[in-house]
């Protein structure tokens, strides 16, 4: 194991990076998923051309789910990661949680739809940065698309650590920086102009696709946050990166 060495007092404004109040960040975003719930699902399709379903598969296939796996989903959403896990490896149970109420509206419409598969689904209010269950209560934490939203990452990250058993995994998506140059800049444009376009034709107002744009941008690359992670005390930090390194699948353990 390693040890950890991180600052929990530590936090930041999401959409720069820059030292700033958690409070900034999380009204923000809050108000932005508050706003979205009911089509964020037409945006992610249209936006990423269908591919951030094949990246929430390659999350599920990498994570080290079995059926004797207590699955903690964070910041779920509307239930993309969870419902995915249901379908491809159906662990012994799923706690869906997310700190804003609206977007688990939807999860739990998809639940009532039958999306859980026979899978015991639980849906709960959670902040991923202040989690409310014991220590080493989960085989596998997922979060897909949550740590870029949180402004104290750091005691997020320790979080998830602390409530992993030993010998369990963090498996998480997110955004990412594409190595090839000419695709890194293809790939800045499209933030730029591109997904505020996307933000408007799918919910009517571009705001709070600029704020994901900008958040994008101010992530650290793939090698950043593994050592993020690993000063977290996760060790066999991996990732694999998806369509060109636009995003990233981190897996890492509690040793
Ligand atoms: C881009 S959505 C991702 C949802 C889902 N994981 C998916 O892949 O579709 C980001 C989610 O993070 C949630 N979120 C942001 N900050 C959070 C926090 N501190 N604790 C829990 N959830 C948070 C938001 O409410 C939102 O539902």
């Amino acid at each position: 194991m390693s040890e950890p060495h991180t600052n929990l007092e530590h936090s930041i404004d999401t959409a720069t990076g820059q030292e700033a109040p958690a409070s900034v960040s999380s009204e923000r975003v809050k108000k932005i998923f508050t706003d979205i719930a009911w089509n964020y699902e037409k945006f992610n399709k249209y936006s990423s051309f269908g591919q951030y379903r094949s990246w929430l598969r390659t999350l599920i296939d990498k994570s080290p789910i079995t059926s004797d796996s207590l699955m903690l989903d964070i910041a779920g959403g509307t239930g993309d990661v969870t419902f995915t896990a249901c379908e491809r490896k159906q662990p012994a149970s799923i706690i869906l949680s997310d700190y804003t109420p609206a977007m688990l509206e939807v999860a739990q419409a998809r639940l009532d739809a039958g999306e859980a598969r026979g899978v015991a689904v639980e849906l709960a209010v959670v902040d991923g940065q202040d989690i409310p269950y014991e220590d080493e209560s989960f085989d596998i934490v997922t979060m897909s698309y949550g740590i870029r939203n949180m402004p104290e990452r750091e005691k997020a990250l320790s979080e998830m650590y602390r409530v992993l058993k030993k010998g369990g995994a963090l498996c998480i998506l997110e955004f990412s920086t594409p190595p090839n140059p000419l695709m890194r800049l293809g790939y800045r444009i499209y933030l730029r102009w591109g997904i505020p376009a996307w933000g408007k034709i799918c919910t009517g107002d571009a705001s709070g696709f600029v704020y994901l744009a900008k958040s994008i941008n101010a992530f650290p690359d793939q090698e950043g946050f593994s050592q993020m992670l690993r000063n977290a005390g996760f060790s066999r930090v991996e990732y694999t990166n998806v369509t060109f390194g636009v995003a990233a699948v981190h897996i890492a353990y509690k040793d």
